[in-house]
């Protein structure tokens, strides 16, 4: 079944990714797409996808059993307006056209903590100028972290990419409380929401 759904509705990453309307036939162009980076358990995925059937999401993540989830809901729901790729996002995006993308979604993110492991981080230098170069203008990037240096990393590294206006924000309502955060407020950690715009 779990190979079956997958087969359907996973994007392999080998291929080249069709145009936003054969990949979304159900959805009405211009399509709104938005990439969710490490969907995780998916429930924020999941919770949008169902208030949002107008905007196309495409989830990536190396996390087997949450992308299970994700597909159990897409058959679940006959849903025609969310795809998954369950891989590391780094092989996905050169995949994705430029200037194309609503919104990117990274929440929660894994923060590596030590010093050593900082160079793992996804909000880097070399990664974010890509991910704002498949962002439409006028298209998101939205952060949300409970690890303060991570926040300020963001904040640092999108500084420096002129194409972006933004920083921290109010924990917007819509974005839904996952397991992951749902620990972090119970170890005291309080979440971080950073919402950049591309200007240019
Ligand atoms: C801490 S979890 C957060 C999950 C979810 N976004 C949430 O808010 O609950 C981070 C997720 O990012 C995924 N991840 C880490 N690096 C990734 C990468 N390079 N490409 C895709 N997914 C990645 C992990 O597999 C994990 O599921």
């Amino acid at each position: 079944m779990y190979r079956e759904r997958r087969a359907i509705w996973s994007l392999p990453v080998a291929d080249e990714l069709p145009p936003w309307p054969h990949l979304f036939p159900a959805l009405k162009p211009p399509i709104d797409v938005v990439l969710d980076i490490g969907f995780g358990g998916g429930e924020a995925l999941v919770a949008l996808a169902a208030q949002r059937p107008d905007e196309a999401v495409i989830g990536v993540d190396v996390h087997t059993s949450g992308v299970a989830h994700v597909l159990e809901a897409i058959v679940a729901n006959g849903w025609q307006h969310v795809r998954v790729v369950e891989d590391d996002v780094l092989e996905l995006l050169p995949r994705l056209p430029m200037n194309s993308l609503a919104g990117v979604r990274l929440f929660f993110p894994d923060p590596w903590p030590k010093t050593k492991q900082r160079h793992r981080r996804l909000a880097r230098t070399d990664v974010v100028p890509d991910l704002v170069d498949r962002l439409r203008r006028g298209g998101t990037l939205h952060v949300a972290t409970d690890s303060s240096g991570y926040a300020q990393q963001v904040a640092a590294v999108c500084a420096l990419d002129q194409r972006l206006r933004g920083g921290v924000v109010e924990r917007p309502d819509w974005r839904p409380v996952t397991k992951f955060e749902t620990r972090g407020l119970v170890a005291g950690r309080q979440p971080i929401d950073l919402i950049y715009e591309r200007i240019s």
